[in-house]
């Protein structure tokens, strides 16, 4: 088999880069481990910043989200038993955020891609992405039992953090940045209407919460435990009553309470592998880098990386030049540092580490009251939750 690009991975990096190329006239395979039914059901992110929504809307994507999706203007923040709702159009000149799930998303971008695109093969395993540095990479697959091999003029690897992609850098070559955090997420899917219009950023001397959404009828509820919890060993009542305590005011607000319908728990970790490109095969998305979720920027990023390539492929297409497909690692770093920052930010702002001290719980409520009296400060914030603009 032979194509321009092969993309590895058919997650949103990948789908919405062959979208895209679709749209640029330019032909891609997409391989795709797991099945079509997997791809669409996994639970994960459900903020698009206004650039993804500005990308899908242009990609021709952007239909169901602007009839189903939510257009959210602010969050709130909750500390000492306090709430502090931070504006964001009125803070960023006028940006918002979409609650739109990725699985939803994901959906979308399958139909346009088997209705319009070219081929997308699930069930179909990349064993490993070679000669990376001539001008005909391939990518060898398996399929039904057989394997095959994809030839392409250029690779990307979409296929997030356990991919196979990574490893076409050769080890002296690659450089690792990591942090990992003593805590998770212990994520709910509850058929309850949302207590609140906006989301909620808890910081409790307990630990972290946030309250989410997928629908007005659909609540997504996250709660911080310790690292390595099982989320079978919390029953729902017991999540139910760790998270009221963990959002109480001193008003009257209360969190509604149904029946949960998943659980799970998600790992806490910063990881940026440099650089992003090596030869012809760049990679993008969670398999180059990995934030935190607090702040919901992961399948932001991933947005950002295939709209730098896909741009620098098409300009390569009409001019000939090959500058900017050779700047994409750094032009994508800049961004994906920017939010490594802010991810950070956020998770060691509104989470209290297991061996934290009195100083730390000070010094955390002292970011949060900075926020809450100055506008410079809030304004870092909206604009990061917002997005940093694609270059
Ligand atoms: P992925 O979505 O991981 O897609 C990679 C695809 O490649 C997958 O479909 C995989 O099956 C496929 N693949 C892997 N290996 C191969 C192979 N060898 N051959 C072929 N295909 C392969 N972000 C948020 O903003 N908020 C959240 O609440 C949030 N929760 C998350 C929960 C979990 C458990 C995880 C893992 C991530 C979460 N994220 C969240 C991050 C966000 O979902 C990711 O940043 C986003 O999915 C990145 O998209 P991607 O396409 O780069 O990678
Ligand atoms: C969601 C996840 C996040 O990490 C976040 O910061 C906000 C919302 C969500 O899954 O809805």
């Amino acid at each position: 088999m032979r194509t321009t690009v092969g993309i590895v991975g058919a997650g949103p990096a990948g789908l919405l880069l062959a979208r895209l190329l679709h749209v640029a006239g330019i032909d891609s395979v997409v391989l795709e481990s797991r099945d079509r039914a997997y791809v669409e059901h996994r639970q994960r992110a459900g903020i698009l910043e206004q650039g993804t929504v500005d990308v899908l809307r242009a990609a021709g994507a952007g239909e169901r989200m602007d009839r189903e999706g939510l257009r959210h203007d602010g969050i709130e923040l909750r500390f000492a038993r306090r709430r502090h709702r931070v504006d964001f159009p009125a803070l960023t000149g006028g940006r918002s955020v979409m609650v739109y799930a990725q699985t939803e998303v994901c959906k979308d971008l399958i139909a346009l891609q088997l209705a319009e695109g070219g081929p997308l093969l699930f069930e179909t395993e990349a064993l490993a992405v070679e000669d990376a540095l001539t001008d005909r990479p391939r990518v060898r697959f398996r399929r039904e039992g057989v394997e095959d091999v994809l030839e392409c003029d250029y690779v990307v690897g979409c296929d997030g953090f356990w991919g196979v992609a990574r490893k076409a850098v050769p080890a002296e070559l690659s450089r690792v940045h990591e942090r990992t955090y003593p805590f998770g997420w212990l994520g709910i899917l509850a058929d309850v209407p949302p207590s609140h219009d906006e989301l909620v950023y808890a910081r409790h001397e307990r630990g972290f919460a946030l309250l989410s959404m997928r629908s007005p009828s659909v609540s997504r509820l996250y709660l911080q435990v310790p690292q390595g919890t099982d989320a079978q060993a919390w029953d729902d009542e017991e999540i139910w009553d760790e998270l009221a305590r963990r959002f109480e005011t001193d008003d009257d607000w209360r969190l509604e309470r149904g029946p949960i319908t998943q659980k799970s728990v998600t790992p806490m970790r910063s990881y940026v592998h440099e650089p992003m490109r090596h030869g012809r095969v760049f990679l993008a998305g969670d398999a180059a880098h990995i934030v935190p979720p607090t702040g919901a920027k992961g399948l932001n990023l991933a947005v950002g990386d295939v709209v730098t390539f896909a741009r620098a492929l098409t300009h390569q297409r009409e001019t000939g030049s090959s500058e900017l497909l050779g700047a994409y690692s750094e032009t994508c770093l800049r961004r994906v540092w920017q939010a490594e920052r802010f991810s950070y930010d956020m998770t060691t702002m509104l989470h209290p580490a297991p061996d934290a001290t009195p100083f730390d719980e000070r010094i955390q409520l002292a970011r949060l009251e900075r926020i809450a009296s100055s506008r410079a400060a809030e304004t870092d914030l909206a604009e990061g939750y917002t997005g940093f603009a694609f270059e």
